[in-house]
């Protein structure tokens, strides 16, 4: 059976995790826990991209060999990934034997094609962002801009990868794939890009300037470059070569930021493919940037340079669901503290945090803390039963379509119509009516509200996998493996025992002046 495959781009090992990482591997993430309870077999990957000059002046300023300087640094990627609750089934690192024999065998294949030639070259290199650059990657003055940092000119002979005969069917192939690039107006960039003729890419480095790579396999004397390096790990992680490649291959997507599809992915990695004769992947998922407008994220926070340190604070679920809610998959948002505190605070706190202590609260006192029959159908239950209609058809869809803000705001807005008909029915009323209508009312309500939070701690499961199956568990329900007909309303709580009230959002503590 053909897996879901899934990937995230591989992180520098140069860095220190920041937002972005943790962006993309919450999408991504995300995305896979749907696929999985839709019932799809999923393969998630995840890694680090090791190699490369960065890597290796790091290491030496630091003092260590750079494989020891990325084991550290691959530590601290993958526990940034166990503190999201990230469900990658696989961690990659370039520097991995598995790896490093697919590229080799790759290269060795090009070359005895006659894809890959010698030349010399003459041209301007930055060693901060390890390229040559051309003309018009000057200012207006003619220097060079800061990004490139120490711009020098060199001579080298290399090895080049004639990617520019493939530009005719690469244009062909994104203009007759519309899901190859998603959002689809982002093909616009790759296809402007593609109106000039396409160089051929250098893919070696002389090892007198770059040693920490991977040796081109006819000649010693380079490494590899680390773009045709790094992408390969898309396949070289699922077997390529080995029988069950094709139970993973192709990708259905990669996931990666708006800065590295134009040309890395949408250009280099499609030829190289195509080259070697190997099916493109599915879909490119491209997502927009995190930004942060002031230097101090937070006036209320005070203590908050570092995002990823709300998730110490808050809990990891609460950090994705922000990430999820404020941004609109392919789009650039900002980031504020403020912003996260005010939906934590209402979102989470006073939306759904309420319902839950509220519903359990009220079935204690006035039920025993069983849920009874939903005996009574009148207004306002059809109303809300109505309500849960229109979102049970729109989320999976939603989901599908990577509208996950939208999603999440109509699940919220469901669970703001619990609350506003438990205000409606008023239990703590009817608790005190003598009249037996009202005692079915008062059962009936709280059965309602359990169910409810129910259907919106399923649907929330793929963004909010811990809270989802903590609410399951109050409501003695397990944890949802598929979602079968768990969004469908049903009275399969009546007669369920239900755990004891909890607090699921605690207020944050106020930062010491
Ligand atoms: O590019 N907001 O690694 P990387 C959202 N090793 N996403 C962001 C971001 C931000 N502010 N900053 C970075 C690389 N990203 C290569 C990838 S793949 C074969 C090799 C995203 O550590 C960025 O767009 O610089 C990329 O998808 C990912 O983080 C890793 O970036
Ligand atoms: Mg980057």
């Amino acid at each position: 059976m053909k897996n879901f495959y899934i990937t995230t781009a591989i992180d520098y090992a140069n860095g220190s995790p920041h937002l972005g990482h943790a962006y993309e591997k919450v999408l991504t993430d995300v995305v896979a826990r749907f696929r999985r309870l839709k019932g799809e077999s999923v393969h998630f990957l995840t890694g680090l991209d090791e190699h490369g000059q960065k890597v290796q002046q790091s290491a030496r300023k630091a003092g260590v060999e750079p494989l020891k300087f990325c084991d550290e640094q691959a530590e601290k990627f993958a526990s940034m990934c166990r503190l999201l609750n990230i469900s990658n089934d696989d961690y990659i690192r370039t520097s991995q034997e598995r790896h490093k024999k697919v590229v080799r065998a790759l290269l060795q294949k090009l070359f005895d094609k006659g894809e890959i030639y010698k030349s010399e070259y003459k041209g301007f290199y930055s060693a901060r962002q390890e390229q040559f650059l051309q003309d018009k990657d000057r200012n207006e003055d003619g220097s060079w801009p800061e990004i490139f940092g120490e711009v020098s000119e060199i001579t080298e002979s290399n090895y080049f990868f004639k990617i520019g005969k493939y530009q005719e069917w690469l244009v062909d192939y994104i203009k007759t794939h519309d899901n190859f690039i998603f959002p689809r107006f982002r093909a616009k960039q790759v296809l402007e890009f593609l109106k000039e003729p396409l160089n051929d890419l250098c893919i070696s480095r002389p090892k007198e300037r770059l040693e920490w790579g991977i040796p081109l396999p006819f000649d010693e004397n380079y490494v590899t470059y680390v773009w045709f390096d790094a992408l390969v790990n898309y396949i070289s992680a699922v077997g390529f070569g080995a029988a069950d490649f094709e139970s993973y291959w192709p990708a259905d997507f990669h996931v990666i930021g708006k800065d590295i599809l134009v040309p890395p992915h949408a250009v280099y990695w499609p030829i190289m493919l195509k080259a070697l004769d190997i099916e493109p992947p599915k879909s490119l998922l491209v997502h927009g940037w995190w930004l942060s407008s002031g230097e101090k994220m937070s006036k209320s926070l005070g203590n908050i340079v570092n995002p990823l340190d709300l998730v110490s604070q808050f809990g990891a679920d609460a950090f994705r669901y922000f990430l999820m809610r404020e941004m609109n998959v392919g789009q650039d948002s900002d980031f504020s503290a403020d912003q996260f505190l005010a939906r934590y605070t209402s979102d989470l706190g006073n939306d759904l945090g309420n319902l839950v202590s509220r519903g359990l609260n009220m079935s204690h006192r006035y039920c025993g803390g069983f849920v009874k029959a939903q005996s009574v159908n009148e207004e306002p239950e059809t109303s809300l039963k109505d309500a849960w209609s229109a979102v049970r058809g729109e989320i999976l869809p939603l989901y599908e379509g990577m509208q996950f803000h939208i999603a999440l705001d109509k699940i919220f807005a469901f669970i703001r119509a619990i609350n506003k008909y438990a205000e409606t029915r008023a239990p703590w009323k009817l608790a005190k009516s003598a009249d037996p209508a009202d005692k079915a009312r008062l059962e009936t309500s709280l059965a309602f509200m359990c169910e409810g939070l129910r259907l919106a701690a399923s649907a929330l499961a793929p963004i909010m996998p811990t809270i989802s199956e903590k609410i399951l568990s109050l409501l003695a329900q397990p944890k949802l493996d598929t979602f079968g007909d768990a969004l469908n309303w049903s009275d399969r709580l009546c007669g369920a025992k239900l755990g004891a009230q909890e607090i699921l959002f605690p207020r944050p503590q106020q930062p010491k002046a």
